[in-house]
This record gives C-alpha cells, sequence and structure tokens, in this order.
C-alpha cells in the first residue's frame, strides 16, 4: 500500500485547516495504518507462534506481552539456549508454550495457531514464511525480506496465492511520528518542492557475538543448518551466505523510508563501500549510495549511509525543500523542521517548541504539540500521541494483529517490502560492479 499525493490533495494549511486535520487525525487523511483505528477486543486470544526467539525475536515476544488478546502457544528455535530463554519469559508471564526445533513439526502439530512470528536469519526468512502461509498462518516476517529477490518473490506470491496476511518488519511505517511527518511534507507541504534526502545509520564498532561455552551447538547439526560454525550461526549478518549485509540490515530500514515519503522508487544507484575495517568479515563494513528518484518531473538524489565503525550523528533520515528541511528519525529525540528564511511562515510554529540548531532556527516536530498547538487536544490528537508513547516494534505488531481480526490494512504488505529489497540489494551490486544500477519500472513488480 503506497500511498499517492491524490489523496491528500487539496490540503488547507491555515490554522484552521491544521486544526480540523488534527481533528480529523493526520492518519484518517493519509489512509492510516491501524493504530488510529478503533479496535474491539476479540472473543478469543490470537494464538501465535514465534520461530527464531533470539535478539530481535525476544524483542517482539516481549512487546506481544503488552498487546490485550494475543497468546504465544508455541515456539521453534534450532538453539536450545534460545528457546530455553524465551519459554522462561512466557511462563513468567502465564503463557506456557510448546517448544519445538523444526518449523514444519510445530506446523503439524499446532492446528489452532492464527499466526507466526518470524524473526530468524534473513537467509530462512523464505522457508519459514512461505511454509507459515501454506499451511494457513498469517505471518510477520522480519526485515530484510529475505537475504535475495527470488526468495523475496517467492514470499509475495505465496502470500498471495494462500490469502493470508504477511506483514514485513519495517516498524516505521506504524509509527505515528512518521505518519505525521508525511502528513507535514505531503498535505502541508512545508518542504515545499523536495530536491534531496539524505540518511545515515552510523553505529559504533561491533563485537562479535559469542555464546556460553556449555551451550555450543554440535558440527554435525550445525552442518545440517546450514551452518559451517559457532560464529557463523551467531555472526550471520557478516556473510553473504545468509545476510545482504549492512545495506539489507540498516539500509532497508531506510530506503524504504525514502522511497514512502517521496512516493517513487528510485530509477538509479550508484554506490560506493568496502571491507576497509572488519577485514575478515565477508560484507562490506561501509557503504555510501547515491539513488536517483523522478518525482514530480525532477530529479531527487538521495545519499545514503551506513558505517559500523562511528557511532556520530546516529540514525536519522532527512528531506530537504526549497521551503525547508524535516529531520525525522526512529529515535523520537530526533524530528525536527526547518524553514527556508523566506517561506511561508505556519501559524502553529507559534505553540511549537523552537530549537536553536547550528546557529538557525528550528521546529520541534513533536506529535501533539503539532498536532494541537494550544493545549487543547482533539481526542484524536490525544490518541496519536499516546499511540506515538508505544515501543515503535509494538505499534507495527498491533498494525498487524489488528489486520487479522479487522481486515484492516497491513502497513507494510510484501509488496511494499519488496520494493524495499529490490531498492536495496541493487546498491550492493554497484558497489560489486563499480557502476551504477538502473532500474526498470517492471523490477519492482512481482
Ligand atoms: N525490525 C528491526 O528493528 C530489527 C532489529 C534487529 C533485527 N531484525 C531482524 O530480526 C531477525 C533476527 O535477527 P537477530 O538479531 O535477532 O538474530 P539472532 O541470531 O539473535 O536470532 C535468530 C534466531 O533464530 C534462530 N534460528 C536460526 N536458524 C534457525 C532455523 N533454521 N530455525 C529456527 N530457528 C533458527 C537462532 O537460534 C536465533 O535464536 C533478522 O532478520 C534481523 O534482520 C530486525
Amino acid at each position: 500500500m503506497s500511498h499517492t499525493n491524490d489523496q491528500i490533495a487539496g490540503a488547507d494549511c491555515s490554522r484552521r485547516g491544521f486544526m480540523q486535520a488534527a481533528a480529523a487525525g493526520a492518519g484518517a487523511l493519509l489512509t492510516a495504518p491501524v493504530w488510529a483505528q478503533d479496535t474491539k477486543p476479540p472473543a478469543d486470544d490470537l494464538h501465535i507462534a514465534m520461530i527464531g526467539p533470539g535478539s530481535q525475536g525476544r524483542n517482539l515476544l516481549t512487546k506481544c506481552l503488552k498487546i490485550p488478546g494475543v497468546r504465544f502457544v508455541a515456539i521453534c528455535d534450532v538453539w536450545p539456549y534460545h528457546q530455553r530463554y524465551a519459554a522462561n519469559i512466557l511462563k513468567k508471564y502465564d503463557q506456557p508454550v510448546t517448544v519445538y526445533s523444526d518449523h514444519r513439526e510445530m506446523l503439524a502439530q499446532e492446528k489452532d495457531l492464527d499466526a507466526v512470528i518470524v524473526a530468524t536469519p534473513d537467509w530462512v526468512h523464505a522457508e519459514h514464511t512461505v511454509a507459515c502461509l501454506k499451511a494457513g498462518k498469517h505471518v510477520y516476517c522480519e526485515k530484510e525480506m529475505a537475504h535475495n529477490l527470488d526468495a523475496c518473490k517467492q514470499m509475495v506470491v505465496t502470500a498471495r496465492e494462500t490469502g493470508k496476511l504477511l506483514q514485513i518488519g519495517h516498524q516505521r511505517r506504524s509509527n505515528p511520528r512518521y505518519w505525521h511527518a508525511l502528513k507535514m511534507i505531503r498535505k502541508d507541504k512545508v518542504l515545499g518542492q523536495i530536491t534531496h534526502a539524505y540518511a545515515q545509520w552510523n553505529r559504533a564498532k561491533r563485537y562479535d557475538l559469542g555464546w556460553p561455552k556449555d551451550e555450543v551447538i554440535e558440527t554435525g547439526t550445525l552442518e545440517k543448518l546450514g551452518y559451517s560454525s559457532m560464529d557463523q550461526f551467531r555472526n550471520w549478518r557478516w556473510y553473504h551466505k545468509f545476510s545482504g549485509g549492512p545495506m539489507a540490515d540498516l539500509g532497508s530500514h531506510q530506503i524504504d523510508v525514502f522511497n514512502w515519503i517521496l512516493d517513487a522508487k528510485p530509477k538509479s544507484v550508484l554506490a560506493s563501500g568496502g571491507r576497509d575495517y572488519y577485514k575478515d568479515r565477508e560484507w562490506y563494513d561501509n557503504v555510501m549510495a547515491i539513488y536517483e528518484y523522478p518525482v514530480d518531473g525532477s530529479t531527487v538524489r538521495g545519499f545514503y549511509q551506513v558505517l559500523n565503525t562511528t557511532s556520530h550523528g546516529g540514525y536519522y533520515e532527512t528531506f530537504m525543500g526549497d521551503q525547508g528541511s524535516m529531520v525525522i528519525s526512529e529515535d523520537p529525540r530526533k524530528g525536527f523542521v526547518f524553514r527556508e528564511l523566506d517561506a511561508k511562515r505556519r501559524d502553529w510554529e507559534d505553540e511549537a517548541k523552537t530549537i536553536e540548531t547550528m546557529g538557525r532556527d528550528a521546529i520541534e516536530l513533536k506529535i501533539g504539540e503539532t498536532l494541537a498547538p494550544d493545549g487543547s487536544r482533539t481526542p484524536e490528537a490525544e490518541k496519536m500521541l499516546a499511540e506515538s508513547q508505544k515501543p515503535v516494534h509494538q505499534l507495527h505488531l498491533e498494525n498487524f494483529f489488528n489486520a487479522i481480526r479487522n481486515g484492516t490494512p497491513l502497513s507494510c504488505p510484501p509488496e511494499v517490502a519488496y520494493e524495499t529489497a529490490v531498492s536495496v540489494f541493487a546498491a550492493n551490486e554497484a558497489v560489486a560492479q563499480r557502476l551504477p544500477a538502473d532500474f526498470k519500472p517492471e523490477d519492482f513488480t512481482v
């Protein structure tokens, strides 16, 4: 589901218009994800399972525990250490589960499962997701959708053929702060004509992941699973076989935001990268890419970098236009609007918090303050504000569970995630070939 400018055309940017927009809810104006809609508690809990309760799996698991009407009945993991860890957490929350080592056995045994969360390494996402969909389960699968485009395609096709829901874990698409940013950009046009975008994910030097010495999986079992060592099993992100590298791991979230906010798919990407620091790893540890997007008859260039040796500046996305710029991030401390000095002043700027940054005033982008600046927040604005306090992954899971219950739209269906995967994998290819990669419109469809 992508949202076109037509859906939000004809916006009234006056204060009155802004308040009306607030009353309607930014989400309603933009065909919001389901966090903005009322849902009734189901008569019965949804029965769910997770394949791969590792680091991110446990993050999702604890977020599910905050969501009413959802109950774990099974978990599956090939590592007994992680099986025990997750099962113990769930037991504490009165959700005893059956534990499996093989997802096929789980699907054969667990007849009344409604949905499965897949949080395994990227290279087995397609295997696990396709099996679950074919068994009649709805699936929430983590990003990157899969480790290559053929696997991603299989997931899209199987979701279509089975008619089951498939949500991919680009959780920014269920984040009210991003929806608010989208409204300001598309409807209120606070940036004017967007000319450039920039995003980065800079993170500090990483240390290899280890494992307790008494929790080693024996070599024969590892080999059957496709890994040659515990290092491969734990540090799969750095190997070509298991992952699309940092562009897929981190870049996919942010290139997804480029595609979403610009409401466009790239026409080309130039990129440079290398293994310049972690020389014993297979994937590039740093990539710098320039995407070109066709937007309203012009070209918008989006520069993206992912670095694994410095946390300088952290992670955020920036959209720059002839009237202003906006910084938005999953990190709630980052959300600013800069107005060009000669650009139209907005009424609501009076109430918004103004901060000084690099010698220039910026308006802080805060859900609530900018939605209902006079302090008399509408119920809808209150609801958005409350929603924006929730952990980001919880919002995306809620969107998924609400889609199962109420048939409301998913924030990140497989077709959308496929477009992101096409955009991201091409940057890896451009690095390898040392040539720009051009896209054809049909590259983005399955
Ligand atoms: N959306 C986000 O913000 C976000 C953040 C972090 C990670 N992720 C994604 O979550 C996924 C997991 O990442 P992680 O960091 O938790 O990795 P991890 O290695 O900590 O966890 C993976 C889990 O899968 C298990 N596993 C491996 N192969 C399996 C198989 N064949 N069958 C069953 N279980 C298997 C492992 O034992 C482990 O418990 C990845 O796709 C990653 O990209 C998403």
